[in-house]
């Protein structure tokens, strides 16, 4: 029966580090996936989750089941990272959070929450959007709709066209944001923007979904908050979906959570019940370590400190690399302003690449990057930094 199905396609972002793997060409580059890279190209472990792993291993009894929503404490430590200490959607109950297996299963549970809470609505997605963003809603029987965001040709966000089309936005659907890093673009919004985007959400009734997965690369764990801080004061209910994949480096651990805010603690309960219930059907508890790891860290103040200029290492690696990523194609004759891509935040870049010169640059160089010309600034390195910008140069001659 199987030969019936054809052959899907490879993943948009996950199918390009495939196929850099199998390229020959010792000059390849893989500027697609969204991992954080040094100068050497490596993707180390965190020496924070390298501490907090030998204390587990040190004290860990049993691998027992874990609660459908995973670990109390881990909840509270996420509850924390996200709100700040003592916010009064948390001290009063309102806030219930769920330990998922990355961002992407907090998306998916939450979808498919939703599908039961909100069954007639349509799913809101900034254009463009994380490229599994739509399979995720769409798995769960979502019909999605977008809002305007990115500004091309200014290399900004449009932030006129996006209000004018959320004032749109019929009660109980529900608006996909990304809280912070926005992927693909690297363009967000700032807090007055924010503010503004809260209350067009509270005043026209539909449900904001943050998907926050890069806290901590934009400007700051504090000030990558803003989002959340400005729907928590407006909105009585909305979610948000957590990824420790980049600020934790747990890429492979798939640590994230799922919170959920309702209007009353009574509320917020009840409602977390039927999300225990996707969990259950999903994938029954979620694993232990990364979670284990992360409320270590966090309730460990050496570690939490450690792990903060860590983070603020892997911020500024980034934004330096943009500068003199910047400086670099100017320095090569690259034709064309380059300066966006240092204002951009988080680990992409919207490189203004057209299909034909991506295309290109994975045929002829060996330069993967994600279709719609998103490149993952961490992937760049003093060693390849030359042949990048040599390649885009010619890549341009060959037209979008
Ligand atoms: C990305 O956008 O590259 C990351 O979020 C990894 C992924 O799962 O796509």
């Amino acid at each position: 029966m199987f030969d019936m199905l054809l052959p899907a396609p490879p993943d948009a972002i996950l199918g390009l580090t495939d196929a850099w793997k199998n390229d020959p060409n010792p000059l390849k580059v893989n500027l697609g996936v969204g991992v954080f890279k040094d100068d050497a190209g490596n993707t180390p472990i965190l020496a924070s989750v390298k501490a907090a792993e030998a204390l587990i291993l040190q004290s860990a009894t049993s691998k027992s089941y874990m609660p459908i929503s995973g670990a109390p404490e881990y909840g509270a430590c996420v509850r924390e990272l996200v709100f700040g200490v003592d916010h009064p959607v948390v001290r009063t109950g309102r806030a219930r959070t769920a330990h998922t297996p990355g961002g992407t299963a907090a998306l998916r549970v939450g979808a498919d929450f939703l599908r039961k809470a909100l069954p007639a609505a349509k799913v809101w997605m900034s254009t463009p959007t994380w490229a599994n963003h739509k399979g995720v809603f769409g798995a769960a029987g979502f019909v999605t709709a977008d809002y305007p965001y990115y500004d091309a040709a200014g290399k900004g966000l449009d932030f006129a066209r996006m209000c004018e089309v959320l004032e749109t936005v019929p009660a109980g659907d529900i608006v996909l944001l990304h809280a912070c890093c926005h992927n693909p673009s690297g363009v967000d919004l700032d807090a007055a923007q924010w503010g503004i985007v809260a209350e067009i959400a509270g005043r026209c009734g539909w449900l904001p979904f943050l998907d926050f997965a890069y806290q901590g690369y934009g400007d700051g764990l504090e000030e990558d908050r803003a989002g959340v801080l400005a729907f928590a004061q407006v909105c009585p209910e909305f979610m948000i979906a957590s990824s420790f994949s980049k600020n934790f480096g747990l890429y492979q651990d798939r640590t994230g959570a799922l919170t959920l805010v309702a209007g009353s603690a009574e509320v917020a309960a009840s409602a977390f019940s039927n999300v225990e219930i996707a969990i259950r059907v999903n994938y029954s508890n979620p694993p232990a370590h990364g979670g284990l790891i992360v409320k270590t860290i966090l309730t460990n103040e050496t570690l939490r400190h450690q792990w903060v200029g860590e983070l603020d290492g892997m911020r500024r690696h980034i934004a330096a690399l943009r500068s003199r990523f910047v400086a670099a194609l100017a320095e090569h004759g690259v034709p064309g302003d380059y300066s966006f891509i240092a204002r951009q935040k988080g680990m992409f870049s919207f490189s203004g690449l057209g299909t034909a010169q991506v295309t290109f640059l994975r045929e002829r160089k060996s330069i993967y990057i994600v279709g719609g010309g998103r490149i993952n600034v961490a992937g760049i390195t003093s060693h390849n930094m030359e042949y990048l910008c040599t390649s885009i140069k010619e890549a341009l001659e060959v037209g979008e």
